[in-house]
C-alpha cells in the first residue's frame, strides 16, 4: 500500500506552469487518503475554470496510477478559498524572489526520457525521430543525448563541431538541426583535455552538466536519448527533472518484456511516470506483439508500432531522420504516427490561457489589503 508521503513526493513532479512551482509546495493538495489501492485527492485550484485545470488534473491523474500498488485515482477539484489563495500567492512570489531555477530547463516543459531495459532496440533512432517530428510539427524541441559514452545523437542528427558558449553568458549554446536544440557529449569532446574533463565526471554529473549549463531558452519539449539499462542516470534525471516522463521502447519478441518491465519498474520507484510504450523493429524475422502485451502488463497506452525498415538505419546514417521524409517507407508514417499519439498523450503544457489569472489575483490581494 502506498503512503501518503509517497502520494505527495509523487505530486512534487506536478507543476502550475503559471505559478511557476509544484502543487504540492503551493498548497494545492488538501487531502490525500488511501484506502487499499483507491486513492483520493483534493485537488485546490485557484480559479475553478481555468483551462489549466484539466492539465493539472491530468498530470495529478497519470503520476498517481502509475505508482506501484495504486488502482484507482480519484481527483476531487475546489477552488480555492480567499485565505488559500493569499498563501498560495505569497508562497509563489517568494519562489520568483527567491529561489532559482536549479535547472535551466523551462518548469514548464514537457520531458520526455526515452529507455528501455536492453540496449539495441532503437532508443536512440526513436528520440531523433521523435525529436525531429515534433520540431516539424511547429513545437519548440530539444534533444540531451544522455548516452555520454555511447553518444549517437549527433551523428544521426547529422551535426558536428564543437558547442561554443553562447554570446551573452556563461552558458553552452546547443547545436541546431532540424530545428532541434542539440546536446551531447559527442558535441563537447574534441581534444584530449575536454576528453579527460569529461571522463572525470560521473554519467550523473555530465547530465547535471547539461540540464544548468545549457542555454535550452524555450522548450515544448525535452527528448532525452537514455542510456541502455543504467539506474543512476534515471534517478539523477528525476532529482533535477521532477516533470520528466519516461516513453518505454521494446522489441516484438516476448523476451524483451523482462527486461522492459525491470526499466518500467524502476521507473515507478524513481516517481518518473511511464507515459506509454513503443514497440521497435516490427515485422517477419522479430514477430509482434510484445509492444502490447507489456503495454498491457504497464496499465499504459501502446503509442508506437514502428516496422523494421531500412530507410530509420539510412536516416540515422545520413543524418536526416526518416520522420522527415513523407512518403519514404512504411517506417516514416508510422514515426509520424508516433509524434502524434505522444502529443496527445503529453500535450505541450499551456501558457497563454489564463495569463490574466496571476494579475487578477495580485489584483483581488491589494484590494484585500486596502
Ligand atoms: N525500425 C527500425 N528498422 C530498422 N533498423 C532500425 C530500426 N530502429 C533502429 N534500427 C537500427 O538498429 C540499430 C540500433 O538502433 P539505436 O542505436 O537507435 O538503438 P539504441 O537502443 O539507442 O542502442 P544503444 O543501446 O546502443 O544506445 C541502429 O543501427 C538503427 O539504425
Ligand atoms: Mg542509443
Amino acid at each position: 500500500m502506498v503512503t501518503e508521503d509517497q502520494v505527495l513526493k509523487t505530486l512534487e513532479g506536478v507543476n502550475d506552469p503559471e505559478l511557476g512551482g509544484n502543487v504540492v509546495e503551493l498548497g494545492m493538495i488538501t487531502s490525500v487518503d488511501i484506502t487499499d489501492a483507491a486513492v483520493t485527492i483534493g485537488l485546490a485550484l485557484t480559479v475553478a475554470e481555468c483551462p489549466l485545470r484539466s492539465q493539472i488534473e491530468g498530470d495529478t491523474q497519470r503520476r498517481v496510477e502509475a505508482m506501484p500498488g495504486v488502482d484507482s485515482v480519484t481527483i476531487n477539484t475546489t477552488a480555492m478559498t480567499s485565505r488559500q489563495r493569499s498563501e498560495l500567492m505569497s508562497v509563489a512570489r517568494r519562489r520568483v524572489r527567491e529561489i532559482a531555477e536549479p535547472t535551466q530547463v523551462p518548469p514548464t516543459t514537457r520531458v520526455v526520457a526515452v529507455a528501455s531495459g536492453k540496449g539495441g532496440v532503437g532508443k536512440s533512432s526513436i528520440s531523433v525521430n521523435l525529436a525531429a517530428g515534433l520540431a516539424n510539427s511547429g513545437f519548440k524541441v530539444g534533444i540531451l543525448d544522455a548516452d555520454i559514452w555511447g553518444f549517437s545523437v549527433p551523428r544521426m542528427l547529422g551535426v558536428e563541431g564543437k558547442l561554443s558558449a553562447a554570446s551573452d553568458s556563461k552558458l553552452i549554446e546547443p547545436a541546431l538541426s532540424n530545428g532541434v536544440k542539440v546536446i551531447s557529449t559527442g558535441l563537447i569532446i574534441e581534444s584530449e583535455e575536454t576528453a579527460l574533463m569529461w571522463r572525470g565526471l560521473m554519467l550523473s554529473k555530465a547530465l547535471e552538466q547539461f540540464l544548468k549549463q545549457v542555454e535550452w531558452g524555450e522548450l515544448d519539449y525535452l527528448v532525452i536519448d537514455m542510456p541502455p539499462g543504467t539506474g543512476d542516470v534515471q534517478m539523477a534525471l528525476t532529482r533535477m527533472l521532477p516533470q520528466a516522463e519516461m516513453l518505454v521502447v521494446t522489441t516484438p519478441q516476448r523476451a524483451a518484456q523482462k527486461v522492459a518491465v525491470r526499466v518500467a519498474d524502476m521507473a515507478r520507484r524513481s516517481h518518473m511516470p511511464i507515459i506509454g510504450v513503443v514497440e521497435n523493429m516490427t515485422g517477419d524475422v522479430f514477430g509482434t506483439g510484445g509492444g502490447e502485451l507489456l503495454s498491457s502488463d504497464l496499465g499504459v497506452p501502446l503509442l508506437g508500432i514502428i516496422p523494421l525498415d531500412s530507410s530509420v538505419v539510412s536516416g540515422g546514417d545520413s543524418g536526416k531522420p526518416v520522420v522527415l521524409e513523407a512518403g519514404s517507407g512504411p517506417a516514416a508514417a508510422a514515426l509520424e504516427q508516433l509524434v502524434a499519439n505522444l502529443v496527445q498523450a503529453l500535450p505541450p503544457a499551456q501558457l497563454e490561457t489564463c495569463t490574466g489569472r496571476i494579475a487578477k489575483l495580485l489584483g483581488d490581494l491589494e484590494d484585500g489589503a486596502a
